[in-house]
């Protein structure tokens, strides 16, 4: 380790058992001897807190801590992750055994902080059901809205004769011969976000406490596993880490679709949101990969050994997308347990991986970069809304079967992305002022104060860019009372008519000259729109609805609010919204081909611009001033090339 470069190690996340072998008899001197000698060779040490496997002594004197899943049934020790975030004992003895940790390394030398738990919106059931998260769940609901009268009539429970008259009565929604109430599940996501969150609370309690001068994070996967409130979750801990394995997150799209041929962009696409995602989580901030991808991975089935080069572009497009530092997953190949093939540094015969020294180069590289860009800011005039809210309320309620929240903004970053400028993702509490454009899909809830920022945000100025179901549900999940789209009504200058999911026929759009092109598809859903003050930029081509406004432009104050009705896909949802950051000015600092991608990180008056080459193709890009590669230190003028998964990182000279 000391030979690559590294500088910290992340240990101990699941060794709960080594480290308290009986309840309350704990032993560190293992552990300890391993920190002496990482410190010993200048390599720091992050401790992670073991909650997300309890051992078996633990499970078989208290075998109620195991979560049950969404059907009802309890699941099994066994695995990792299988735990009630409610249960007060697993709270207790997570607790006991992060207190004793944090006393035993509180003076070590070369420890430097603690990641509590271990990727806590992982597991297979992500949400627990049992008889603790249901009174726990009253508990919650009971501050929420004080009353039972005021629940009742809040929640509309008066329907299919649900009206509560004691707290206790109040279900948790496991199969019930027919669709829960929808505000009511809504807050059970809430819950269940709030209890989990909780749970790394009360260890953070104890770790400010006794390691005063550690930091403390938490690691977690990207954007689709959507089932905690990161913003919640990261809103008292130092720094947010994320943990990112392309080639196995393709793996299992494969899977899912049983697909050969993906779109070439899809997985660095996914891998920029996810690291756009981490670093606007709490901020914007700089964040750490906390497990990066070095080799073959899976469990039973595994992703190929990346080709070369492609664990350091993955280390440079963390770092082009403001991660501060990136770990490495995992150091040795294990010969035992259910990771055997998730490949590490070290081969399972402990000889060096094909990506050991390709991890070496880069170490040494960044490191020559130095601290300055690493905890450089990353300058974004384009933001994109993610909003939980918005992804629990839609999986409640999807109105098409096939229609995700999750996919929605996945589909509208990847359109955004591809005109290569800085994307923040925003939340609907956050400040919008920074931005010059705002892209909002399937905002689906809408709460007063939201809409009341949005409608500052466009009236200052801004561009607004949203879709179909805007504001069709309050906070509460209740239908709003006023024709569509509610609140945004005014700003937006339409009204909806009608709303129309598609399970057969085709349904298009044709644009109008300001975004001309070829006719858009249209995919799963189309909301009907009628212009008040709206400019129609595109009608429906088919059936009863032809002719009728799809997208539509209102300007209101200063700024512009563009209602697009139809579930444009593809390529035309590409065009459209790379026309609207046009009509917002962003400006691309370079022009880069298909498959190049292009970032920006900044301090004070220095720019840092990221080439990454995702393809196995040579790329030129034609630049209009001189710039010197800082990894190389050759002088760049007129044409930078790019090799087979190359990165530059280039600055003005
Ligand atoms: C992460 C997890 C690690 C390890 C790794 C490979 O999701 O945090 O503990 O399991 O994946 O599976």
């Amino acid at each position: 380790m000391a030979e690559v470069g590294f500088t910290n190690v992340r240990i101990a996340e699941f060794a709960w058992a080594l480290m308290e072998p009986a309840e309350g008899k704990f032993d560190f001197d293992w552990l300890r001897r391993a920190v002496e000698r990482l410190h010993k060779h200048q390599i720091s040490v992050i401790l992670g807190t073991p909650s997300a496997a309890p051992p078996p002594w633990l499970t078989a004197r208290y075998p109620d801590i195991v979560e049950v899943n969404a059907q009802g049934q309890r699941l099994h020790p066994g695995g990792r992750r299988f735990t009630c975030p409610t249960n007060a004992t697993y709270r207790r003895l997570s607790l006991a055994i992060a207190t004793e940790m944090a006393r035993s390394f509180a003076q070590a030398p070369g420890v430097i902080g603690w990641q509590i738990d271990n990727e806590l919106t992982l597991g297979s059931s992500p949400r627990c059901y049992c008889d603790f998260c249901k009174a726990g769940f009253q508990a919650w609901l009971r501050t929420k809205y004080k009353s039972l009268e005021n629940l009742n009539q809040i929640l509309g429970t008066v329907f299919w004769s649900q009206t509560y008259t004691d707290f206790s009565q109040i279900p948790v929604p496991l199969p019930s011969g027919g669709d829960p109430n929808p505000g009511l599940a809504l807050d059970y996501d809430r819950y269940q976000s709030f209890a989990n969150t909780s749970v790394v609370d009360d260890q953070l309690g104890v770790l400010r406490k006794l390691c005063s001068s550690h930091f403390v994070t938490t690691n977690n996967v990207g954007l689709p596993l959507d089932t905690i409130d990161l913003r919640s979750l990261y809103e008292k801990l130092d720094f947010v880490s994320f943990d990112n394995y392309p080639g196995f997150f393709e793996m299992l799209i494969h899977q899912g679709s049983k697909s050969r041929n993906l779109p070439p962009e899809t997985i660095p696409t996914a891998v920029g949101l996810g690291h756009d995602f981490a670093r606007s989580i709490k901020g914007p901030k700089p964040f750490l990969i906390m497990e990066e991808q070095v080799g073959k991975a899976g469990q039973s089935s595994f992703s190929p050994q990346p080709e070369k080069g492609k664990v350091r572009l993955w280390t440079y497009q963390a770092i082009a997308h403001g991660a501060m530092g990136v770990n490495y997953f995992r150091w040795d190949t294990a010969t035992f347990g259910a990771e055997e093939y998730w490949h590490g540094m070290l081969n399972h015969d402990r000889s060096k991986s094909p990506a050991f020294d390709e991890i070496k180069q880069t170490v040494k590289e960044l490191k020559a970069l130095g601290s300055e860009l690493l905890n450089s800011q990353y300058p974004a005039h384009t933001a994109l809304m993610f909003d939980y809210d918005c992804g629990w309320a839609l999986k409640i309620q999807p109105g098409h079967y096939a229609l995700s929240y999750v996919e929605q903004v996945t589909s509208w970053y990847g359109a955004i992305s591809a005109s290569r400028t800085g994307i923040d993702i925003v939340g609907p509490v956050d400040d919008l002022s920074g931005y010059q454009v705002v892209f909002a899909p399937v905002v689906y809830v809408l709460s007063e104060s939201q809409a009341d920022r949005i409608k500052k945000f466009v009236s200052n100025g801004g561009v607004f860019v949203t879709n179909f179901r805007l504001g069709a549900k309050t906070e509460n999940s209740q239908m709003v009372r006023t024709p569509l789209p509610g609140l945004l009504r005014e700003v937006m200058g339409v009204t909806v008519e009608d709303y129309v999911p598609i399970y057969s026929g085709a349904q298009g759009v044709k644009f109008s000259s300001v975004l001309s092109g070829a006719d858009g598809e249209c995919g799963m859903w189309a909301d009907i729109l009628a212009p008040s003050t709206a400019e129609v930029l595109g009608t429906y081509t088919a059936g009863q609805n032809a002719g009728r406004a799809a997208v539509t432009m209102n300007s209101f104050g200063k700024g512009k609010a563009v209602y697009i009705g139809a579930d444009l896909t593809g390529a035309s949802l590409s065009r459209v919204l790379q026309a609207f950051s046009a009509v917002a000015k962003v400006q691309r600092p370079l022009e880069v081909p298909p498959g190049v991608e292009l970032t920006v990180r900044r301090s004070n008056a220095k720019d840092w611009i990221f080439l990454l080459n995702h393809t196995a193709e040579a790329q030129t890009i034609t630049i209009s001033k001189a710039f010197t590669d800082l990894v190389t230190g050759e002088r760049q003028s007129e044409k930078v090339q790019l090799g087979a998964y190359g990165v530059r990182v280039l600055q003005a000279s």
